[in-house]
């Protein structure tokens, strides 16, 4: 019979132990019968491979954001296992990547403008004559330092530096969104498993924005944010995948893995 195994990254102190920070989703998936192992740093690099997963396995990661080369290392160390990775390298970066996730749903979620790094970017935004700017590289903002929204197109220099020393690179490029007047607070999470779609709390209802993006988003496992704007309508701000996607506001751990559970029977009842 087919198992799911799901990895962690492995505390760099302890590396036989999972990273601290995602202990509680361990216990949570363990208490729940799923294996559990850890992911070394040296997979993610490429250096070292990957024990503990038995073959045949369906694999499933919970983790820290990895860029496209760690994602790859990743996946290639679950094959050489023996086991298959549950999210492709192209799923993965179909919803981690905004460049995979906004062309479905250009419709849903503010205007974009997708740059590599090394154009004239104070001179596009200069033509795009937007009032304000909203910036970040296809996977995060930047929250210290001068932050992402951007009045002047002469400060966009300095916000890419901070970007790129702050989080040591810039992932794929740029991103310029049109600034949309959101409601403080409003913004929820919403996780999509198999086709359907999971708010953090049982009784929530789930935005007409995210039905549609399982309508048109292929990934079997990803999220996405919802915030209201002022005039009432629910626009999408960012999709994730879902290995990556901290759980922030209301989501639980318990939560999670009960969403998970339709995943594990599809694991367990297609073999
Ligand atoms: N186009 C936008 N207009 C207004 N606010 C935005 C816009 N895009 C993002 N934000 C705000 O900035 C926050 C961070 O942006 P987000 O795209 O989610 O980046 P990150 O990946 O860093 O979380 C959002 O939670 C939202 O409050
Ligand atoms: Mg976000």
């Amino acid at each position: 019979m087919t198992q799911l195994q799901f990895l962690v990254p492995a505390d760099p102190l302890e590396p036989r132990r999972p990273d601290p920070y995602f202990v509680a989703q361990v216990d949570a998936l363990r208490h729940a019968g799923h294996r559990v192992g850890v992911v070394p740093d040296g997979v993610i690099d490429g250096q070292a491979p990957l024990s503990g997963v038995p073959s045949g396995a369906v694999v499933l990661y919970r983790g820290w954001m990895l860029n496209p080369a760690g994602y790859g290392h990743l996946g290639h160390a679950i094959r050489v296992a023996g086991a298959v990775p549950y999210i492709s390298r192209a799923q993965y970066l179909a919803t981690h990547h905004l460049p995979g996730w906004y062309p479905l749903i250009k419709d849903l979620t503010p205007e974009t403008r997708i740059f590599s790094r090394d154009v004239d970017l104070e001179s596009e935004l200069r033509e795009l004559a937007w009032p304000q700017f909203f910036v970040k590289d296809y996977v995060k903002s930047l929250k210290t330092g001068l932050g992402s929204f951007l009045n002047d197109p002469a400060h966009i220099h300095a916000l890419l530096e901070q970007m790129e020393s702050f989080r040591g690179e810039i992932e794929g490029g740029v991103c310029i969104r049109r600034v949309e007047p959101f409601v403080p607070d409003s913004e929820r999470r919403y996780f999509v498993v198999a086709g359907v779609p999971y708010a953090a709390e049982t009784d929530a209802p789930i935005p007409e924005a995210v039905h549609t993006c399982v309508k048109r988003l292929g990934s079997p496992f990803y999220s996405v944010d919802v915030a209201l704007r002022e005039d009432g309508i629910e626009r999408v701000v960012e999709v994730g995948d879902g290995q990556v996607s901290d759980l922030v506001g209301a989501w639980t751990p318990r939560r999670l893995v009960e969403i998970l559970e339709s995943m594990a029977q599809w694991i367990y009842g297609s073999s």
